[in-house]
Parts: C-alpha cells; sequence; structure tokens
C-alpha cells in the first residue's frame, strides 16, 4: 500500500516548484504524512520555467534521493519530465531523447490551457508514433477538451493515459473543475490522480483527502488503480 505520486515538481532549483532542498524536504515529509509511498519527479520543461539537461535531473535526483536517506525519509524517488509540447519537445522524441516517467515509455505531456483540441490530439499523435506513451497532465485544465467528456474519451483512444490532480478532484480549483473531473471519473476516463505539488505550502503535496474521497465514491478497486495500482503497471 501507499499512493504513487507521478506528478512532482520536487526536485530542487529547477523551476517553479521546490525552491531549495530544504524545501524538498519539508515536502518529503509532508508526502510521507499523506501517505505517499513513491515519487516521479516531474520538473518542467518549458521556456521560461526550466528546460534542465537530463545530466542536471540526474544531479539532482541523486541529491535529493541522499537528503532525504539523511534524514530517515523512505520514499523512493525516481525521475521524469513535464513536457509543454511545442516545436522543439516533438524533435526531442523523434530522436527518442525524452526523460520518460521513471525509465518508462510513458511521457508526461502539458499544454497551454487554451490549446485548440487538435493540436493536442496530433501531439499524442506524435509522441506515440514516437514510440512513447503520452500522459496528458492536468487534463482538467484544457478548456477545450473539458467541453465534452467524449473529447477526452479520444485521446485514451489515440493510446494516451489521463493524469487529473488530487486538489482539481476534492474542489481545491473550483466547482467548475470538480464537477468536469467528476464527469470523467465517472465515465473511467482518468488513469492517475497525483499531486502536482510545487511547494510545502500552498500546492504541498496532499493526497489523503482525495483518496478518502475517490474510496468513498468511487469504490476501492478504482481508486487504488487511480492512486498506485495503474502506476505501478505502466511506471514502475
Ligand atoms: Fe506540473
Amino acid at each position: 500500500m501507499g499512493f504513487v505520486d507521478m506528478h512532482s515538481h520536487i526536485l530542487p532549483g529547477l523551476d517553479d516548484g521546490s525552491k531549495n532542498m530544504e524545501q524538498s524536504l519539508a515536502m518529503l515529509r509532508i508526502a510521507e504524512e499523506e501517505g505517499i509511498r513513491v515519487i516521479i519527479a516531474t520538473p518542467h520543461n518549458m521556456p521560461g520555467k526550466g528546460c534542465p539537461t537530463r545530466e542536471k535531473l540526474e544531479e539532482k535526483l541523486k541529491e535529493l534521493r541522499e537528503a532525504a536517506e539523511k534524514e530517515d525519509i523512505s520514499i523512493e524517488i525516481f525521475l521524469g519530465t513535464e513536457y509543454y509540447y511545442r516545436e522543439e519537445v516533438s524533435q526531442i522524441f523523434d530522436r527518442e531523447e525524452a526523460v520518460t516517467m521513471a525509465d518508462s515509455d510513458c511521457v508526461l505531456m502539458e499544454f497551454n490551457p487554451l490549446e485548440e483540441k487538435s493540436y493536442i490530439y496530433n501531439a499524442v499523435r506524435e509522441a506515440y508514433s514516437s514510440g512513447y506513451t503520452p500522459i496528458i497532465a492536468h487534463v482538467e485544465r484544457y478548456e477545450q477538451l473539458m467541453k465534452k467528456p467524449e473529447y477526452v474519451k479520444n485521446l485514451k483512444d489515440m493510446g494516451a493515459f489521463v493524469q487529473v490532480n488530487a486538489s482539481s478532484v476534492i474542489g481545491d480549483n473550483g466547482f467548475h473543475t470538480k464537477r468536469d473531473v467528476k464527469k470523467l471519473l465517472k465515465a473511467g476516463y482518468v488513469d492517475f490522480v497525483s499531486t502536482d505539488a510545487h511547494s510545502d505550502r500552498n500546492r504541498a503535496p496532499r493526497m489523503a483527502k482525495c483518496a478518502a474521497y475517490l474510496n468513498k465514491k468511487y469504490g476501492e478497486a478504482y481508486a487504488n488503480k487511480l492512486l498506485y495500482k495503474n502506476a505501478e503497471k505502466y511506471l514502475l
């Protein structure tokens, strides 16, 4: 048991997530209290927020793992990246040089919240044809996709996985977002629920309240898939 948080900006000093090692450790302590057992660190690859090299990512991962061990924190941490999709990323995928999720074949992708759905569909097809399985990060953010649950179904039919943020499930991002996410959960279109944590404060790695909610509303079997089983099956 224990949750797998597969979307987290916990690596220090790379993007708009954790500012330094102290904050990363504070985030890990919260995660542990929340019942999280595994974290996939997914720093942004996005102009303006950060585009760290693989070497830099691996160096930061090593530093965080060592610091966590010293503090007796037993959470396992793996590497990923959240790619803001653009021409440059399409080329990275073409060259098969993507930093995938914990060395699986899956890549985490995000878009402009106002992006046209045809652009998102094309990006999914491109990632897929490069040999990757795309995961759409916080799908609830994309206005065009939220117009109909079928639009998300289309993504799944193209071979993509779908992630939503734990905060959106429990209504922390507003009533409309909660309602949109509910439709997707009811239809069974969600594969992963993760924190997308950015700090130990406002956007902390909170999972427990969401997990209790999912168990109550959707039953243990589906909740477990969303909270760790799918991650174990497809990413770890
Ligand atoms: Fe993120």
